[in-house]
């Protein structure tokens, strides 16, 4: 039992069975249940912010339900049985996104800033005098939106999702003002109007005191109530809530050419959507910063929230080139506000302990609220950063959020009583599992030597390989997780597909019963096949999330592939290194990683103790059809006309797999001005050589 668990049994009885209850025992309970639930259907409902699982959240229901059909006397007149109002699980349509949505990348200082102005230069090749202009907006803090008009006339409306797939809003959105039904003028054969759904501040409070009056549930800012309203069931209550929206790009597009981000701009205006008045171009980094600093003062005084600006390359044909790394475009960058701060009491250092075993100790504070949103913990980083602040339990401290990030603490208020108070010592242990904690030589990470051993990990990790993103198995949720880990059904992820074989035990167990065995078991059968990506992915390696995933699943293409070749790094042979690090996005530290896992026999066996039950399915390539498609091309020597990485994200972009050296399996070698020895490889395997102009040619580009 953990010590968390152990402090909720002495106050609560949530762990004693429906039968067992003494009647001052349910009592309790239907209160706690009654708090709960009012908490969940908050947070679900006003916040758009679930804190548990659909799954987690029945179970609550359920078990309310159970106690006061066997104590029918002791039924609350607030009890949760008694409500009616929409499910937890929202039922919208999904919608795949034609065109990505993806996210932007973030700038957070001066220099950010200006090294995003020098890397566009430098990946276009462009030289310091040749003009580049930006397109300059505020970051409306909303949530966006995409819009499909075909013939003029709104046919759907989609929420991001994950970036892929969001889903189907339609109806909500027709009824509001600022989503034009008609375009007006002329209009393209299709266009996917991308854009920010938002609520005026002004708005915002007056609809939280009439909800206030009203006795209804009030928002904790405009954001989370635009998001709210929108993924309503039910569309008058969407229509209620005074929402508006910007429009700032577009997704999928057809019709006649247009050139830049301005013109896009313009158009949009003709067509009948609200663009930001504050849209400004400009010609470089001091420009850019002048407009940041411009929209910083009048921030306060704009009637929306925003949380930064954002800057994009205007001309649409140099941000084809540019492309995109991961889920973000190399022709955009986010430029984020300094964050919004708050001083509190720091109750408590504790410390978690991550999936991959990384003690980070976590400020307890006295809860407050930092620009609308209850702060009641915060990260500490590490041991090195608690020494640097010399934070002590009993402190005041001033916290910092900003945006989705974890809050921080920014700095100890200094104060008479600090110096007599102790000190923070580093946990020699780890407080899950007990053993040792270590922090190798020049890291700042403590790690928890248990590893699968380890119960946080080890439920982490199934956590981790469960959840939405990675093998998306509605109902294993931490708690069910920790339930079926602490009865030894789950230790490895290959067990999931064994839970089978304890369904009638399972069936038996407080809150759970044949219907949701039955959903559970058929949530996890749908899993048999998975993305490849995915399933990289939920193996929780250290830093290999849903991006690299994506990465590593399209350059190896099978997992038999790629589990050969991350063995052969982890066995040191260097062509698979090499071959690894020329991945765009893989760096070194990225491949140690990699190498360790595939090290420990532990992990490959639970890789292939999977494999026996999940078939991943190769993600879709990203072109078959180019002149390089499928083939191995290796960059040597001076490229004149584009930068190397442009080059290897055109031919990745065109299906080419790049390699960093020459060897037998290459197949064509571009040689600039200088090329060494990697020239003089090519003619010993026999292998192509071109140079820039006909690569080039062979990339559509000449
Ligand atoms: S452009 C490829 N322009 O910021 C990315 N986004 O962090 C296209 N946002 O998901 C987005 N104002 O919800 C763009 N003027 C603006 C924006 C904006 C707010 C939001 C948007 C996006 C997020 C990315």
């Amino acid at each position: 039992m953990t010590a968390r668990k152990k402090k909720a049994a002495a106050k609560d009885f949530s762990t004693v069975a429906v039968e067992d209850l003494s009647m001052a025992q349910a009592e309790a309970e239907l209160e706690r249940l009654a708090k709960a639930i009012v908490k969940h259907d908050l947070a679900y409902h006003a916040k758009d912010a679930p804190l548990i699982a659909d799954a987690d959240y029945d179970a609550l229901k359920r078990r309310n339900d159970a106690i006061e059909k066997r104590f029918p006397l002791l039924t609350r007149t607030d009890s949760p049985s008694k409500k009616v109002g929409a499910p937890a699980a929202a039922g919208f349509a999904k919608v795949r996104h034609a065109v990505p949505m993806l996210s932007l990348d973030n700038a957070f200082a001066e220099d950010d800033l200006r090294e995003f102005v020098a890397r566009v230069r430098r990946f276009l090749s462009l030289p310091d005098d040749a003009p580049l202009a930006y397109s300059a907006e505020p970051k409306i803090d909303g949530l966006s939106i995409s819009l499909l008009y075909e013939n003029g006339v709104f046919t759907k409306g989609a929420t991001r999702g994950d970036g892929e797939e969001g889903e189907d809003v339609t109806a909500n959105l027709r009824t509001i003002k600022e989503i034009p039904a008609k375009l007006q003028g002329k209009a393209p054969a299709a266009i996917e109007v991308r854009g920010e759904i938002y609520m005026t501040r002004a708005d915002f409070l007056r609809m939280n005191q009439e909800q206030e009056k009203a006795g209804d549930k009030v928002f904790a800012n405009p954001r989370n109530a635009a998001a709210g309203a929108v993924r309503q069931l039910d569309p008058t209550i969407t229509a209620k809530r005074p929402l508006r929206f910007f429009a700032y790009t577009i997704g999928r597009y057809e019709g006649p050419a247009i050139e830049t981000q301005a013109e896009l701009i313009r158009r949009l205006g003709e067509w009948g959507f609200a663009t930001n008045p504050e849209t400004r171009s400009c010609a470089d980094a001091d420009a850019l910063l002048a407009f940041y600093e411009h929209i910083g003062a009048k921030r306060a005084s704009l009637p929306y929230d925003i949380d930064g600006v954002v800057y994009k390359v205007d001309r649409f044909d140099l941000q084809r080139r540019l492309g995109f790394v991961a889920r973000s475009p190399r022709w955009a960058i986010a430029h984020k506000f300094p964050a919004e701060r708050a001083q509190t009491k720091l109750l408590k250092i504790d410390v978690q302990v991550g999936r991959t075993g990384a003690l980070t100790p976590v400020a307890i504070l006295e809860p407050v609220n930092v620009g609308g949103v209850m702060v009641a913990r915060a990260t500490l980083h590490n041991e090195d950063e608690i020494a640097r602040k010399d934070a002590r339990e009993g402190d005041t401290v001033v916290i910092q959020r900003a945006g989705d990030v974890i809050p921080q603490i920014v700095e100890v208020v200094a104060d008479k009583a600090h110096d007599k108070r102790p000190r923070f010592q580093p946990f020699e242990f780890c407080p899950i599992c007990g053993s040792k904690a270590v922090r190798p030589e020049g890291e700042v990470v403590r790690r928890c030597t248990g590893g699968l051993a380890c119960d946080a990990q080890v439920v982490e990790r199934l956590r981790h390989f469960a959840m939405r993103t990675a093998f998306d198995i509605e109902g294993l949720g931490e708690k069910n997780v920790e339930e079926l880990h602490s009865l030894g059904w789950l230790k490895r992820p290959g067990d999931v597909f064994r839970l089978k074989d304890h369904a009638a035990a399972l069936a038996k167990r407080d809150g759970w019963g044949e219907k949701s065995v039955e959903k559970l078991l058929a949530a996890i059968e749908a899993r048999r096949n998975v993305p490849l990506d995915r399933f990289i992915f939920a193996l929780g390696i250290r830093q290999v999330g849903e991006a690299t995933g994506r990465l590593l699943a399209q350059h190896y293409e099978t997992l038999e592939k790629w589990r050969a070749a991350m063995i052969a790094v982890a066995k040191g042979d260097e062509a698979a290194h090499a071959e690894l690090l020329a991945i765009d996005q893989v760096g070194e530290a990225l491949v140690a990683d990699i190498a360790a896992f595939f090290a420990e026999k532990h992990n490959l066996e639970a890789l292939d103790d999977l494999a026996e039950f999940v078939t991943p399915i190769p993600l879709e390539k990203p072109r078959t059809d180019s002149p390089v498609a499928g083939k191995t091309i290796v960059f040597t020597g001076t490229l004149v006309k584009m930068s190397r990485d442009e080059a290897k994200a055109r031919a990745q972009s065109m299906g080419a797999k790049v390699a960093g050296s020459v060897s037998k399996k290459t197949d064509l070698v571009v040689a600039g001005p200088g090329a060494g020895s990697k020239l003089a490889d090519a003619q010993k395997h026999g292998v192509e050589v071109i140079d820039e102009d006909a690569w080039l040619k062979l990339a559509g580009l000449a």
